[in-house]
């Protein structure tokens, strides 16, 4: 298969994964407290911190120049994102200055990445994938700041946001098809794409099971 071909083929698959997490009910089991536009805020400074910081990792392990300057990107956007929703936290009455998301530690998907060594496998998860979810994610908690009459939040998702994370998605896509060129790569980019549905999965189902948890966003 060629690597267009192939991208093309994982895009479908996790294009049909992602329906899973489409329904009412998508991630975080890690909310604390009531469903609300803040507590879900306080979960999105939490992943984009440690969307933050893989990105940052990973630019000082990875050899391919195109790879690093994408991840230098990311890691830019992701901060400011971080900076945004801290400052909207402000605005909505919460001081997230004496917050830290990573308080409880880093969460089961920030661990897997962290142990992914291959360009094509971190590309394949971090980027193609996990900003994939990021944009089903956040398009429900858009639905849901609009649903509790939350227009700026809403407004700071689809106008800064959403088009951030969806730049990330495509680049993973553009760097995907220039590093899935033999069978080997292909397999270690499903597998790691995969495992990265199944992790968000696993978190979604832990979180419907202790009642009813969704609409946190992605980054
Ligand atoms: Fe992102
Ligand atoms: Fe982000």
């Amino acid at each position: 298969m060629t690597a267009d071909e192939f991208v093309t083929q994982l895009a479908a698959q996790n294009e049909a994964l992602l329906e899973r997490l489409v329904p009412e009910a998508t991630l975080k089991p890690e909310v604390e407290g009531d469903l609300t536009v803040i507590n879900l805020l306080k979960v999105a400074l939490k992943n984009e911190i440690e969307a933050t910081e893989i990105a940052a990792r990973w630019l000082v392990t990875t050899e391919e120049l195109p790879v690093k300057l994408a991840l230098a990107r990311q890691v830019g956007d992701e901060a400011r994102h971080y900076r945004a929703i801290a400052d909207r936290l402000k605005t909505l009455g919460f001081a997230a200055t004496t917050f830290d998301p990573l308080a409880k530690g880093y969460g089961p998907l920030f661990k897997y990445l962290d142990t992914l060594r291959g360009t094509v496998e971190r590309v394949a998860a971090g980027q193609f994938t996990r900003e994939a979810i990021a944009v089903v994610k956040n398009r429900q908690f858009i639905e849901f700041c609009e649903a509790a009459g939350d227009r700026e939040t809403a407004a700071l998702y689809r106008d800064i946001i959403e088009p951030d994370e969806r730049h990330h998605h495509e680049l993973g896509r553009t760097l995907l098809r220039s590093l899935a060129t033999t069978p080997e790569a292909q397999q270690a980019a499903t597998a790691a794409a995969r495992r990265t549905l199944e992790l968000a999965e696993e978190l979604q189902n832990q979180a419907l099971a202790s009642a009813g948890i969704h609409h946190a966003p992605g980054c």
